[in-house]
């Protein structure tokens, strides 16, 4: 980027440090700056006084992501307000703050940051430091990179106002291996659809208190849009209802919905003790969003009015703002403001293949009046989850992680992969999930059979979206003899695990008798599910090596307070060769849900502590 005059001029007089090293001015796409901050603006306007590093503070604590083998992504918020700021702001020097409360003035003074990493917490040897600056235009977020790591190491890091001592509380991060390295051993702990108002988030603080994991994956469904009371949740009875109090639609709504979760405990626990993958699924925007409209849109003019006439586009692009200003994602390419499709190599073990099957391209889904229409079209060979780009770049991203010999291909969907035909279970009317690949089966299809044609084997598709668990040998249907017994014919796995605290999808307050009876009707009626289970709010764990890979899924007995208990519910494993769950599968029991030709053992639903410190009403840097 040519960097103007103006804030040249502006960075001498301050001799102090870079706006540009702020990520977020450019956010989300750096060759559109309709979309960003245009720093010759911010430059050219009145600069009022400077805050006092006393009248700031680090609101919720620090984050870091995209881990690549010599740099991380380092994010935090630093502000003279706890509350989000309005897009209004960037307008003039002073203006004041419509925030649903008391009015506020928000100051445009720029805050400057400092930060430093280390690979010690005592940060005597400093491995990278920089300086930031951020201000109300972009809601006081910092996002920089930090650079010139080491592969695989873990490092500390730590934020402090400039020329003060007001500091935020210390995070662990950790860096990728390099593309050959052989790594002994690599964790994830991946989740899907954590709604606020429906429950707290412990399962985020579980494997930070166990520190189980390497790195922490979110398959989307991070916030969610609605108002968070009535059908949407019970926030009022356990102090949970989100800001602002209805469902949002404009920039600071955004900002606002995500100052609240990311205030959740165990979310910024979470946050500050492992490097995040994230990527966005519908909620992120709206319910049931596909390239050009959602669920509650039938985008007509009445439909815009009664969106308080934000379009769309401007809809999701204030959605994706705010999301690219609150996360720490990095913005892998800078002429495409929606692209949040990446990769990350993981050593000689596994590529990670993170798609968005979602916002970006995504033909008509099933926008819930319009569900015999899209059963119909659900077979058409036009369709796609994706767009014709992503695919592309999907299908020789799965060729190159196989050519470069990485062990194996780590696919991160929205949402589940395999056919789930779900007609009598638990009184459904439609046999598929017509939002999910059931609905776009030829997009599926490619994909089968780009791994068939290429011989590409060791795959494992991770998945959300659908509240449950479910286990299944990765298969293409009809074209490959597969066998439910042996899993002979697989080309993989797919792990598709439940939600942090969105409700059970066969509804809130199912027992658990009924919800695995529908899950024995599952399991017996799709050949290639292999463990369904749709009572648990959980997290799964996947615990990859040279020869395996073990997933471990969690169930949490209550999210109606915080606390660290969770339940071992079922452990899979894959042999390294043989794309398919190792028989018997998970060792022949789980503890509830329906295994296919297994035992379930409800008796002994234990309660288990997850182990390590734990500290129930702050957060500092004991914390971590
Ligand atoms: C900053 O935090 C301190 C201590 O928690 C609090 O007393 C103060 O009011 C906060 N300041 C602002 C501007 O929010
Ligand atoms: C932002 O400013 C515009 C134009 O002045 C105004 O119509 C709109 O209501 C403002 N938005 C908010 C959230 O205050
Ligand atoms: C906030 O501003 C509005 C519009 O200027 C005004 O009507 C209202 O009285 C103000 N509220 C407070 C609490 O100052
Ligand atoms: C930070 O604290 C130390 C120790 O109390 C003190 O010596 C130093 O002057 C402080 N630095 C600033 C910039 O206030
Ligand atoms: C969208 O249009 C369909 C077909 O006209 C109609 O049945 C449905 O009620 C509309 N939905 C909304 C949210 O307006
Ligand atoms: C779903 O299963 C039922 C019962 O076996 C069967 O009748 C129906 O054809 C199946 N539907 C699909 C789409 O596979
Ligand atoms: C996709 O494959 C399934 C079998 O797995 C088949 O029934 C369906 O017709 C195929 N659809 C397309 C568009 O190729
Ligand atoms: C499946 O088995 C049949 C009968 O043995 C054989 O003719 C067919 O080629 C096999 N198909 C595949 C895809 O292996
Ligand atoms: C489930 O139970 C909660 C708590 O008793 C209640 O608020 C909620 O309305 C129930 N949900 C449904 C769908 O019945
Ligand atoms: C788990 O243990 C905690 C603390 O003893 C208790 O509050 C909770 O009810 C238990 N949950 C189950 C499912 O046993
Ligand atoms: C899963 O494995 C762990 C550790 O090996 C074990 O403690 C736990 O009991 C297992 N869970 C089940 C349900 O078998
Ligand atoms: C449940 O208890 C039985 C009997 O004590 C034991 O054999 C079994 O392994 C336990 N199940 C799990 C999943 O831990």
């Amino acid at each position: 980027m040519k960097v103007p005059s103006l804030v040249l001029a502006y960075l001498a007089a301050h001799a102090a440090g870079s706006w540009t090293s702020n990520l977020n001015y450019r956010s989300p796409s750096e060759h559109h700056p309709g979309l960003g901050i245009s720093l010759h603006k911010v430059n050219k306007r009145n600069t009022p006084a400077k805050f006092s590093p006393s009248q700031l503070n680090f609101t919720h604590g620090v984050a870091s992501g995209d881990p690549y083998a010599d740099s991380v992504i380092l994010w935090t918020r630093i502000s003279p307000q706890y509350a989000s700021v309005d897009d209004n702001s960037t307008v003039s020097g002073v203006v004041p703050l419509y925030n649903h409360g008391p009015n506020l003035t928000v100051s445009t003074a720029p805050v400057c940051v400092e930060y430093k990493v280390s690979e010690t917490e005592s940060f005597d040897s400093v491995q990278c430091k920089g300086r930031a600056y951020t201000s109300s235009d972009i809601d006081y977020t910092v996002k920089v990179e930090a650079t010139n790591l080491q592969p695989f190491t873990r490092y500390y890091y730590q934020f402090n106002v400039c020329d003060s001592n007001n500091t935020s509380p210390v995070g662990k991060t950790k860096t990728a291996p390099t593309v050959d390295d052989h790594v002994s051993d690599i964790g994830l702990a991946v989740y899907s659809c954590s709604n606020y108002p429906f429950g707290f988030f412990n399962a985020y603080g579980n494997p930070a208190r166990k520190d189980s994991v390497d790195y922490v994956v979110h398959l989307g469904d991070y916030i969610y849009e609605y108002a968070g009371d009535g059908d949407y949740g019970y926030g009022g009875s356990i102090g949970r209802i989100p800001k602002p109090e209805r469902i949002i639609y404009t920039l600071n709504d955004y900002r606002e919905r995500h100052a609240t979760y990311r205030s959740d405990l165990d979310l910024q626990l979470s946050h500050a003790s492992f490097p995040w993958i994230p990527v966005w699924d519908d909620h992120e925007v709206s319910d049931n969003t596909y390239r050009d409209g959602a669920s509650e849109l039938n985008n007509t003019e009445a439909s815009f009015v009664q969106d308080g006439g934000v379009s769309v586009d401007q809809r999701k692009m204030n959605a994706v703002r705010a999301y690219f200003e609150w996360m720490p994602i990095r913005q892998v390419e800078m002429d495409d403001n929606l692209r949040i499709w990446r990769s990350f190599s993981i050593g000689s073990l596994f590529d990670l293949i993170i798609l968005d099957t979602r916002q970006y391209d995504r033909s008509i889904t099933d926008l819930y009046w319009n569900t015999d229409y899209i059963h119909e079209i659900s077979n058409d060979a036009g369709r796609s989850m994706m767009g014709s780009r992503q695919e592309n770049w999907f299908y020789n991203s799965l060729s190159s992680s196989a050519e470069r010999g990485a062990a194996w291909r780590i696919i991160g969907s929205q949402t589940v992969f395999s056919k789930v035909n779900e007609s009598a279970a638990y009184g459904n009317v439609n046999p598929l999930d017509y939002d999910a690949w059931d609905g776009y089966q030829a997009n599926r299809n490619r994909t089968l059979q780009h791994l068939t044609e290429n011989d590409i084997g060791n795959n494992i598709v991770i998945s959300g979206d659908s509240h449950a668990n479910w286990v299944s040998d990765l298969v293409w249907l009809d074209h490959a003899n597969y066998s439910s017994s042996s899993g002979a014919g697989g080309l993989g796995v797919e792990f598709a695990g439940s939600a942090v605290s969105s409700p059970s999808p066969y509804g809130q307050n199912i027992t658990i008798q009924n919800a695995n009876n529908a899950s024995n009707w599952l399991t017996t009626h799709n050949p290639e599910l292999q463990w369904s289970e749709i009572y648990y709010r959980g997290y799964f764990e996947l615990h990859l090596n040279y020869e395996e890979a073990r997933a471990q899924f969690f169930g949490l007995p209550t999210i109606v307070t915080r606390n660290p208990y969770e339940i071992s519910l079922a452990n899979f494993t894959v042999k390294h060769g043989e794309n398919k769950l190792a028989r018997p599968v998970a060792g022949g029991m789980t503890e509830t849900g329906s295994l296919k030709d297994g035992q379930i053992s409800v008796s002994n639903v234990t309660n288990n502590t997850a182990t390590g410190e734990w500290f129930v009403s702050h957060f500092d840097q004991e914390d971590i």
